[in-house]
């Protein structure tokens, strides 16, 4: 029988040094956040954890500039955000229509089609961003679902306008859903005053309460 021993590697603690990173992410976090982590666990049911959940969505709401009752954090990455959004608020063959102007568009795209969507792109060059006239066009077109934007495309560092879209959206019954990992924090966004969408409009779609949220990502 083979036997696999404990590896010595393991025996020392790893080495990770401070470093300085500059890039979009990963990114270090403050020490008061890294001490966190010695904190004990609570249970998800604990009357303490809900109060942290509730101190969380209204840190939250302060951050995106929203009131939305329905805001709160996805635990996972911001690839689990981006799966988690799509997935909840389209069902197989409905159409979802993505702005892509660099790699996370194509990744909202891609994730789309593994999920059997029919997905539309209004593919812009790297570097720029889509016109109000060009989503126009496009949502005209293809009478999407869910329209997808990038806010931040921190493969080329384009912080796509955001001003207008919403309202063009409303006009076709379309869902707002826009990626912040890269922007939020860094660059203003205000999601109630851009009309980025809520739970009124789910509720007008009749998306019920399982379905979904608020469309914004973050880390
Ligand atoms: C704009 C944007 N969206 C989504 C992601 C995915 O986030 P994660 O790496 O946490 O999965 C990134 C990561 O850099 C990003 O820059």
């Amino acid at each position: 029988m083979t036997y696999v021993p404990p590896p010595e590697v393991l025996k020392n603690p790893p080495n990770i040094p401070q470093k300085m990173l500059f890039g979009p992410g990963p990114s270090n976090m403050s020490s008061e956040i890294r001490h966190s982590m010695d904190n004990p666990l609570l249970g998800h049911l604990h009357v303490e954890f809900c109060q942290i959940m509730d101190d969380c969505r209204a840190g939250i709401q302060y951050l995106f500039q929203t009131k939305n009752p329905l805001t709160f954090a996805v635990s996972g990455t911001g690839h689990a955000g981006m799966e988690c959004a799509i997935m909840n608020l389209l069902e197989f063959g409905e159409t979802f229509l993505v702005i892509q102007n660099g790699i996370w568009g194509a990744r909202a795209a891609g994730l789309g089609k593994r999920l059997g969507l029919n997905v539309q792109t209004i593919i812009v060059p790297e570097g720029s961003a889509a016109t109000v006239d060009q989503i126009r066009e496009g949502i005209n077109k293809h009478k999407p679902k869910v329209l997808f934007v990038c806010h931040g495309e921190s493969s080329t560092g384009v912080a796509h306008p955001l001003k207008g879209i919403s309202e063009i959206c409303r006009e076709h019954d379309t869902l707002l859903l826009v990626d912040t990992v890269a922007s939020i924090g860094a660059t203003k966004f205000d999601a109630d005053a851009l009309g980025i969408d809520s739970q009124k409009q789910l509720k007008k779609l009749k998306i019920g309460k399982l379905k979904l949220f608020h469309f914004i990502l973050m880390h």
